[in-house]
């Protein structure tokens, strides 16, 4: 029998290396998957669609914490890199990619930044 496939519309990591840790990623990752999980956006909650995963570091780590996100859009992927991420903007990313909505442009950094 296969691996049991679950939606996914995006990915988003977050840098638990010990630089983002000591600004206080390890809260926002606990934080974040609890709120992630009571709104549902989990990949295995039912209509959930968001992965999310703790991450070695993203090579940003004066800027912590840090989250990048991946996802298909328009048919290419795009990527969301951010710096400096508290629960509310990691929340917002996590719905944004959820429903397919444009990613939130503050404190975004990188090649598709708006
Ligand atoms: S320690 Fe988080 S980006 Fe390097």
């Amino acid at each position: 029998m296969p691996a049991r496939y679950f939606r996914t519309a995006g990915h988003l990591l977050v840098c638990q290396n010990g630089n983002c840790r000591a600004r206080g990623a390890d809260l926002l990752m606990l934080a974040l998957t609890r709120a992630m999980e009571n709104e549902k956006l989990m990949y295995y909650k039912a209509g959930g669609s968001v992965r999310l995963t703790s991450s070695g570091c993203l090579g940003a780590c004066s800027h912590g914490p840090v989250v990048a996100c991946y996802r298909e859009r328009g048919g290419a992927l795009e990527q969301g890199w951010y710096e400096g991420v508290t629960l509310p903007l990691a929340l917002e990313i996590a719905r944004a990619v959820h429903e397919g909505a444009d990613l939130p442009g503050r404190q975004r950094y990188g090649p598709d930044e708006d």
